[in-house]
């Protein structure tokens, strides 16, 4: 019997467990997608770049089934409640019970979207995430955050709703651009930066493995994110503490993408740029060498990765980084490296180092 050529990650999460599953040609094999996609009756979620590259694989899978299908535009700015109330009305119109799924098939967008109308379906059904870009493989599709973006802040509307198997088409990204590619190998080397040195130093030796898009180093890179996040999201399921690990340069890189306009600066792209901030806001404090902090920066840039954000000016980059939801008591709570392989999360810091950052890379 020859082995299987996808590879699994379990996320334990009592009830809620499931599968994560990675390799190539994952959208072909109906026998693994029957397995995993149990519910006879599916709304398959997707937009108009996505629908014509994968859509009729997965039907073709899924054959035997009640499958309906619904095409959205594509993009960040249509990561809205407008959107949301689409997929709700296509579950509604196509009679979708509540033993009904929905997939959601594409990057981000797509799949936080499907994530929170099958929270709030019916109150909650169940949904299924198949991934095709490189930051929904290694991140979003895993974890259970879903929601959409609110004009004044990101995904400030959605809900914790866990799918109930994640299968990632290693084959897909082939199709990706490369802009998208590199924005998702932020939130690769991001694993490494917060809880895996020897992840980073990995990442450092296969850059040009991972840019070619190789099959072997991909698959190592999905599989290590996924691992890393699957054990950060098992012990925090709610983000009570350890989860907010997982935002490095997420709250500079969400004022970011506000402040450009949602689609502007890629989600990855803003969080490089966030994690070159907070690598650099770590060594004003001392916690991290000055050797480190050039590891970071080198490391992004070479990946493709921006490391300096736009100038959006102080007072804005202070307001929008004030409506993060990990504000708390109106202080504004960062990730920050102590070490490499080591975040933290802080409000205890010291404000001209946030101050001296914000001048540097805002002001
Ligand atoms: P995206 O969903 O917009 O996809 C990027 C682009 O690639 C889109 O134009 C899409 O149509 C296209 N695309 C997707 N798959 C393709 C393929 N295989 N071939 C060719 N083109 C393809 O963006 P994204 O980077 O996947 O996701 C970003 C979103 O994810 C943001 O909204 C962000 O807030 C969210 N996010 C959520 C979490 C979470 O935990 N839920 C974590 C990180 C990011
Ligand atoms: N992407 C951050 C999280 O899932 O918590």
């Amino acid at each position: 019997m020859s082995a299987p050529l996808h590879q699994r990650v379990d996320i334990a999460l009592g009830e809620r467990s499931y599968p994560i599953l990675i390799g190539p040609r994952l959208l072909e094999d109906a026998s693994l997608l029957g397995t995993h996609i149990t519910a006879r009756s599916l709304l398959i979620v997707t937009n108009e770049t996505i629908a014509p590259l994968y859509l009729a694989k997965l039907q073709n899978a899924l054959q035997g089934r009640r499958v309906a299908t619904l095409i959205l535009p594509d993009g960040e700015q249509h990561k809205t409640l407008e959107s949301y109330s689409r997929i709700l009305d296509a579950l509604v119109a196509e009679r979708m019970n509540r033993d009904a799924a929905a997939v959601a098939l594409g990057g981000g967008v797509i799949g936080d979207m499907v994530g929170f109308a099958a929270a709030s379906y019916q109150r909650g059904i169940d949904y299924v995430q198949v991934p095709t870009t490189l930051l929904a493989q290694v991140d979003s599709s895993v974890g259970g955050k879903t929601g959409v973006n609110h004009p004044r802040g990101k995904n400030m509307i959605g809900a914790f709703h866990q799918p109930r198997c994640v299968l990632a088409d290693t084959s897909t990204l082939q199709t990706l651009s490369p802009r998208e590619y590199r924005a998702g190998l932020a939130e690769v080397v991001k694993y490494g930066f917060i809880r895996d040195s020897a992840f980073l130093k990995w990442i450092e030796a296969n850059v040009d493995g991972l840019l070619a898009r190789e099959d072997s180093a991909v698959m190592h890179a999905v599989r290590r994110s996924c691992e890393i996040k699957a054990d950060v999201v098992g012990q925090d399921e709610r983000e009570h503490g350890l989860r907010a690990i997982l935002n490095l340069g997420h709250t500079f890189g969400h004022a970011i993408e506000t402040a450009s306009g949602y689609g502007n600066w890629l989600h990855g792209e803003a969080v490089a740029a966030g994690m070159a901030m907070a690598a650099e806001m770590s060594m004003r404090l001392g916690w991290l060498q000055q050797a480190e902090n050039d590891r970071v920066v080198h490391v992004l840039k070479r990946l493709g990765l921006p490391i300096a954000p736009p100038r959006i000016g102080v007072q804005r980059g202070r307001e929008l980084m004030g409506m993060d939801k990990k504000v708390l008591g109106g202080r504004i709570r960062l990730v920050l490296l102590k070490g490499l392989g080591h975040a933290t999360v802080v409000d205890d810091y010291a404000d001209p180092a946030l101050e001296a950052t914000l001048q540097a890379h805002f002001g």
